[in-house]
């Protein structure tokens, strides 16, 4: 397992790949501080085409909130500062309507240094209140995706898809891309993340596993069922120690982003 130490250095230079002021390939790094440039550095690196990542916090049995929808301390102070870093490198962060109804979440970054991206809620019928905390602030560019013809508050930018079971997720990439969007966070829940993982758009998978079990609620991703153990999806991944939760940091399909340095790569 894998030690990440985000000293500030290396989170300057994981900005600055950000800002396109700064590369990934040079640096006197301590073994920590390149696991971090490989994790984040790789996330941040701005390409023409969209890079499209996800992350999950799950407990140890692959619940992501109880029954009544308490999904506040799954993750421990370890898991949600990686949270805060995934989301302070993307440009845009999507989550599904349940999330935004049952965690009413703010998307911001607060427990890492950078700029909070632009939120997205995919919310097909329109369930999502104008009183949506994620609605109410202005600090960044608030985008819901729909189906149907609901009227969203001044400033709320929409974007309208067609849903037939589902609302395409290549659809949805392609309207992000649209809308300037390169560095795509998929942050949940478990029904979102899936239909990404699904149509294989999801370059990286972020799975946060923390040492608690909850019993019952909504599990972690959902994908289809597989026939046999031969069929399960095997990614190439890595493992890191984030103090409270373990990481597993999965590439699932081949990362547009080379990375140089020697301990960055997977
Ligand atoms: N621990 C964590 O990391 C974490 C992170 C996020 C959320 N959570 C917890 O997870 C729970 C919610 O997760 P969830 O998996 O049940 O639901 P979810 O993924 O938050 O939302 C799923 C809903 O979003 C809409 N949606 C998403 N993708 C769509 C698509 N491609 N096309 C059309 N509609 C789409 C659908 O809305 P309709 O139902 O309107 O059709 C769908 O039922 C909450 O309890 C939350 O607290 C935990």
């Amino acid at each position: 397992m894998q030690q990440l130490n985000v000293t500030k250095r290396v989170w300057d230079r994981i900005l600055a790949v950000k800002s396109g002021d700064g590369c990934m390939c040079c640096g006197d790094w301590t073994d920590g501080e390149a696991q971090a440039l490989a994790v984040y550095g790789t996330l941040a690196h701005k390409d023409p085409e969209p890079l499209v990542f996800a992350q999950i916090g799950q407990s140890l049995d692959g619940r992501i909130a109880t029954e009544t929808g308490d999904a506040q301390d799954v993750s421990g102070s370890g898991g949600l500062a990686h949270l805060h870093r995934m989301r302070a490198v993307a440009d845009v962060v999507v989550v599904g309507v349940k999330t935004a109804l049952h965690d009413d979440p703010q998307l911001t970054v607060r427990l890492a240094e950078g700029a909070s991206p632009a939120r997205v809620v995919i919310d097909p019928d329109g369930r999502l209140p104008d009183t949506a905390r994620l609605l109410q602030d202005t600090s960044s560019r608030r985008i819901i995706i729909q189906s149907v013809d609901t009227k969203r508050p001044a400033g709320v930018e929409v974007i309208t898809l067609p849903r037939k079971s589902w609302i395409a997720p290549k659809e949805i990439v392609a309207a992000l891309k649209d809308a300037g969007f390169r560095r795509i966070l998929i942050e949940g829940g478990g029904i979102t993340i899936a239909q990404f993982l699904e149509e294989g758009l999801l370059h990286r998978l972020h799975v946060a596993v923390a040492p608690l079990l909850i019993g019952s609620g909504p599990q972690g991703l959902r994908t289809g069922p597989v026939g046999t153990l031969a069929m399960a999806r095997r990614p190439q991944m890595r493992v890191y120690d984030l103090g409270t939760d373990i990481l597993f940091d999965c590439a699932l399909a081949p990362s547009r982003v080379e990375v140089k340095h020697h301990a960055a790569h997977i």
